[in-house]
């Protein structure tokens, strides 16, 4: 078999018989189908599409690319959750540890930022000496004795989605629902829980913008799981709007611990409390409302916040940093974006948000990039917001002023001032499963 006649069948429309996604998958986890030729079959799948079937084989492909998680040997039910990427998402920072502390196990293999979207791992890094490369025992051990862990794709887990998430990260083609969808289910049914929620963002920060396209890509994820013997349900949620007040790694892991406090932005805590409440639904612990009720509980006694400071001990890393963040470094520089005439806060982009915050040095522009931990953007108003002339909006960090150049412009373009007073939308916008 031919990579090329591959790249020339997907090029033309056609549709990819289960030899073909086997072999593109096996290449690129063993390495035996180049960058280039990997890259190109992305963009045509990009451009032409999948079918269901082509994704469903392509998922299974991925997932058999590496290892498979066993969870047979975690006591107690196994419970997962991914987002399909957005800017300002956090959730797994918080979610993880209430359903946690809720008496479920998260046993999580998580990504990296991915174009103007940020990554749970990334996150994580960022707390010094946390490790996301565990050893199989050692994810054990810690799913066992804290009720959870969140590892990147290290060792041999899903490879292909490894190498293929990189590559699209740099080339432009992220965006199409066959390869998220695969993307996001090939490590959820390699990583073994036994439930699944998934976070489907909608909106401009968004890979899938329109509802439509969202909803679409939810049903693809469902059936994929609910037909590999997986209790799956998706929540759809706005991305139109930056999720909470901090992008960047570092600032979201410190806004993160100020929601497990007790404190923060009403919609990030309202995301979270509805996927954690999912999570715990799903794997059997009572109606939704006992399920609400449960998570929130976790956040007023503290319990949850408990469970973020085990695991990132357990995982390496400093639990000081998560008892008190004001320990965590600052960038060396900031810059402020100041409003131009008062009014109220309408629109905030999340796309200009999220790729001010890539320019700023908190992601990714080649694959190799060293991403800086410390970059990123508070924003200090968000919609409906009350504003006077010359408020601060947004706050940037970098560790150079001239990253603020292009991030700047973005970041004012990205505010919209209106006359009006309005109350913001609730976040969630629908289930499904
Ligand atoms: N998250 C993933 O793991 N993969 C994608 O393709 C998008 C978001």
């Amino acid at each position: 078999m031919r990579m090329y006649d591959i790249i020339e069948k997907k090029r033309d429309g056609g549709v990819l018989s289960e030899a073909e996604l086997y072999f593109f998958a096996r290449g690129a986890a063993d390495g035996s189908i180049p960058d280039y030729q990997l890259s190109a079959l992305l963009m045509a799948i990009y451009l032409k599409g999948m079918n269901a079937e082509e994704t469903v084989i392509l998922t299974k492909a991925m997932a058999e690319s590496g290892d498979t998680v066993d969870l047979s040997a975690v006591d107690g039910i196994t419970v997962d959750k991914h987002s399909t990427g957005g800017v300002g998402d956090k959730t797994t920072l918080i979610v993880a540890p209430v359903a946690a502390a809720c008496g479920v196990k998260v046993a999580k293999m998580s990504g990296r930022g991915l174009g103007h979207t940020g990554g749970t791992v990334d996150k994580l890094e960022s707390i010094p000496g946390f490790k996301t490369a565990l050893s199989r025992e050692e994810f054990f051990a810690a799913v066992n004795k804290n009720g959870l862990a969140v590892i990147g794709q290290s060792g041999n887990l899903c490879p292909a989605d490894k190498k293929l998430y990189a590559l699209r990260d740099v080339t432009a083609t992220i965006g199409n629902l066959s390869l998220i969808a695969s993307s996001i289910m090939s490590k959820k049914l390699a990583a073994g829980s036994e439930c699944i929620v998934l976070d489907v963002k909608t909106g401009s920060g968004a890979f899938m913008r329109s509802r439509r396209d969202a909803y679409a890509l939810a049903q693809a994820m469902v059936s994929i799981g609910n037909t590999a013997g997986r209790k799956t349900r998706a929540i759809l949620t706005d991305m139109d709007v930056p999720l909470g007040k901090a992008i960047g790694n570092t600032l979201e892991v410190i806004e993160a611990v100020e929601i497990l406090e007790g404190r923060g932005d009403p919609a990030l805590y309202e995301v979270c409390m509805t996927l954690a409440a999912n999570m715990l639904e799903l794997a059997g612990k009572g109606s939704p409302e006992q399920c609400r009720a449960l998570a929130e509980s976790s956040i007023r006694n503290g319990s949850a916040l408990e469970k973020l400071a085990l695991m990132t001990a357990s995982q390496g890393g400093d639990r000081s940093y998560i008892d008190n963040p004001s320990k965590f470094p600052r960038a060396k520089h900031s810059f402020e974006i100041k409003a131009e005439r008062p009014g109220f806060v309408g629109a905030l982009d999340a796309l200009a948000c999220g790729t001010a915050c890539v320019l700023l040095g908190a992601g990714r522009v080649k694959k190799e990039d060293i991403i800086d931990p410390l970059a990123g953007i508070i924003l200090e108003k968000k919609p409906s917001d009350c504003v006077k002339s010359g408020d601060v909006l947004a706050v940037l960090y970098a560790s150079s002023p001239a990253l603020f150049e292009d991030a700047r412009a973005l970041v004012s373009g990205a505010f919209s001032i209106t006359d009006e007073p309005f109350s913001p939308a609730s976040p969630i916008i629908g289930t499904v499963g």
